[in-house]
């Protein structure tokens, strides 16, 4: 099979990760922090090992940056945690709807005002003044974006973003970018930085990572246990308890945490190096397809290793069916979540083919799409 799926999930999943759940799931499987037996400890120290290896790679404070099970679950907290009764939140149309629903139902619920910035066309991507001159607007509590787009792979320049309206609280979802695009969150100037695990990570499901500035604090969004402060019915103030309730995926992070010493190890510009000229040929093939168009894509835009067209007269849907059937080329046809974007990119309701390249993919993969493409409709 040739998997061009990875802006929905990685796979095949990084060297070493299937042996690491492996590992934790037979010799480690204790409940971390919860007593002190050998197996407890042995889980604990996977666990803060995982998690200082994701750190190092997101260039971020260990002891701010927590681990759950997914980018959904951390931007809800963020999101849920931060905005009340007449807050106002400056978003972009590109967002997928781990954003866009709960801002949405915050905006019906919690009287939250939503400003949403439309990007100039083709890209949908708004520039730092445009998302300067919503703020400037009113009153406003904080600033969320995704880095990229999960329809188009275009890239939002967030941390210039960040610069522009400081000290305004940027939140972004990585989920596209974490592991894919070289960053440093020390250096970014965000508020919060959200991330998959399972995506560009090349982690396990189920796994999703939120790092935190300094004075940057959260409320959980789940209450629970922690093994810590038992004899209080609070939650501890101290991180990570205070945003880990509950026993923790131990699998999902040994395996993330395998997954991020190999990516580490090949380096994340390696990584974008490799997906951007993976993307470059698949755009030189597609281009040449009469009646193919790239949504949301212009010359020269930073773009992650995600890419969507459409073909005139054919449904995507069906396209992608068949692509899988006789091919064994699985992709992904539709509106990926993120309603918003396909409005915003013209591609709404019928959506578009998203091709996602990974670390692993080769260029004879590219090659097959393409030839594929053509044998159908060139
Ligand atoms: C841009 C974007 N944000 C958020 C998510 C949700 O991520 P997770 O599956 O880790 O909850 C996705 C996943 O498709 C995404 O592409």
């Amino acid at each position: 099979m040739i998997y061009l799926d990875h802006g929905a999930t990685s796979f095949p999943k990084a060297p070493g990760v299937s042996a690491a759940v492996a590992l934790y799931i037979d010799e480690t499987s204790g409940n971390p922090g919860r007593g002190g037996h050998q197996l407890t400890i042995a889980a604990s120290r996977a666990i803060e090992s995982a998690r200082a290896t994701v750190a190092d790679l997101l260039g971020s404070d260990p002891e701010r940056t927590l681990l759950g099970p997914g980018a959904t679950f951390w931007l809800n907290t963020i999101l849920c945690g931060r905005l009340g009764p007449g807050d106002r939140v400056v978003t972009s149309a590109l967002e997928h709807n781990s954003v866009m629903r709960p801002l949405r139902w915050l905006e019906a619920q919690r009287g939250v005002e939503v400003v949403v910035v439309e990007g100039a066309a083709p890209t949908g991507v708004p520039t730092p003044a445009e998302i300067l001159d919503a703020v400037n607007q009113s009153p406003t509590a904080l600033v969320v974006l995704t880095h990229a787009s999960n329809v188009s792979g275009a890239v939002i320049p967030v941390e210039e973003v960040a610069r522009r309206v400081a000290p305004i609280p940027v939140v972004v979802d990585g989920a596209q970018t974490g592991g894919a695009l070289p960053f440093a969150f020390s250096r970014s100037g965000l508020a919060a930085f959200v991330c998959s695990g399972h995506k560009g990570l090349q982690g396990p499901s189920g796994t999703g990572v939120v790092v935190l500035a300094e004075g940057f604090d959260l409320q959980p969004l789940v209450r629970g246990g922690t093994g810590s402060n038992s004899e209080s019915e609070d939650m501890p103030v101290m991180l990570p308890d205070l945003l880990e309730a509950g026993t923790p995926n131990g699998p999902g992070i040994a395996g993330l945490g395998a997954a991020c010493t190999w990516l580490a190890d090949r380096t994340v510009e390696a990584v974008q190096n490799h997906e951007r000229a993976l993307i470059k040929r698949c755009i030189t093939g597609t281009l040449a397809i009469p009646g193919l168009h790239l949504t949301g894509w212009v010359e020269g835009m930073e773009q992650t290793g995600v890419l969507s067209f459409t073909i005139d007269r054919e449904d995507a849907g069906e396209l992608a069916a068949w692509l899988d059937r006789e091919r064994g080329i699985a992709l992904r046809a539709g509106l990926h979540c993120a309603p918003a974007a396909h409005r915003r990119l013209g591609t709404f309701p019928t959506g578009t083919l998203r091709v996602g390249v990974g670390p692993q993919t080769t260029e004879d993969d590219i090659d097959a799409l393409v030839t594929a493409l053509v044998d159908r409709c060139g």
